[in-house]
């Protein structure tokens, strides 16, 4: 099968690539200095050249305060260009999976989100993916939509290693108590794609590491398994805690619908614990 992934440079879309390839599949992978998901004559040519069966859309604005103050081009990006991604996979009767967060839930929820629980977003980022959602629904026949959150990976940009980085440099490490979500390590998330993608089960997903949890608790928890468990950490409510994003104060993902088919992504802390063993054999 020939497969297009964009925002292969990313944490998810180049841990994506290297797995699909590892597993025998034709994959090109494209971001943004190859082409740019907003540009359709771009992304029309990409797919002539290409000519994918399946795509698999990573490519996003995914700094959440610079879309914050960035509304409109994340909209421009986040939504209308999957909306271009989108048309081009009808125009090629391509597959297409889509890559969504728990942002776009309002946080209000007392349980965990399952997948067909109502999205309302509450900040421009939650809003631009959830129109990426719409679009993909509306447009593309085969599609899966992957609901995934607070993603921590090998060398990418993301809450588990900054809090490392900030442990190892001796900073104060001030997190938040009211903010909780379903943790999930990059790793387990590709593996649980991998999974999904032969199953031709089109639909709505949410596949995140079992459990939920606080930033606070998290950060704890990392900290205590990377051996850093002497390190202050101030515990402080997200009003003490100026962004320019709101995000969702409870915004945990239940897997309902990937259960259905057996595919279940291990207890969050036990994901921490792999995390960090793969991170010190590689040194
Ligand atoms: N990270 C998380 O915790 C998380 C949680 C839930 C859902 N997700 C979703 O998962 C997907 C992958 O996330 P990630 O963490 O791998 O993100 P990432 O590391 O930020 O990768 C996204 C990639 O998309 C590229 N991109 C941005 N604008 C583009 C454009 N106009 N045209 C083409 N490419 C563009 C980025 O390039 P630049 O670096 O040049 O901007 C980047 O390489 C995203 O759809 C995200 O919304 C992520």
């Amino acid at each position: 099968m020939r497969i297009l992934i964009t925002g292969a440079n990313g944490q998810l879309g180049r841990a994506l690539h290297n797995a699909l390839q590892g597993e025998g599949y034709a994959v090109t992978g494209v971001d943004r200095d190859t082409i740019d998901i907003t540009d359709p004559g771009a992304v029309r040519a990409t797919f002539e050249d290409t000519r994918p069966e399946l795509v698999i859309h990573c490519a996003a604005l995914t700094a959440v305060d610079y879309c914050a103050e960035h509304p409109d081009e994340a909209l421009a990006v986040n939504g209308f260009g999957t909306q271009t991604v989108a048309l081009a996979c009808q125009a090629h009767d391509a597959a297409m999976l889509y890559v969504s967060t728990n942002e776009v839930f309002d946080g209000a929820s007392r349980r965990p989100y399952r997948e067909y629980d109502s999205p309302h977003p509450i900040n421009p980022y939650g809003y631009s993916k959830w129109v990426g959602e719409q679009v993909v629904r509306d447009l593309v026949k085969r599609h899966y939509i992957v609901r995934t959150s607070w993603l921590f990976s090998h060398g990418g940009r993301n809450f588990v290693q900054s809090i490392l980085g900030l442990a190892a440099q001796g900073k104060p490490l001030r997190v938040v108590t009211n903010e909780i979500g379903s943790p999930t390590y990059n790793d387990d998330l590709v593996a649980a794609i991998l999974r999904l993608l032969p199953t031709g089960m089109y639909g709505l997903y949410h596949l995140v590491n079992a459990g939920h949890t606080s930033r606070y608790a998290f950060a704890r928890h990392v900290l205590e398994l990377a051996g850093y468990a002497a390190v202050p950490v101030e515990p402080i409510a997200l009003a003490e805690y100026p962004r320019a994003s709101r995000p969702p104060e409870y915004a945990a993902l239940q897997n309902t619908a990937a259960a259905r088919l057996g595919i279940v992504l291990r207890p969050w802390q036990d994901a921490v614990a792999a995390f960090l063993d793969a991170e010190r054999a590689t040194g």
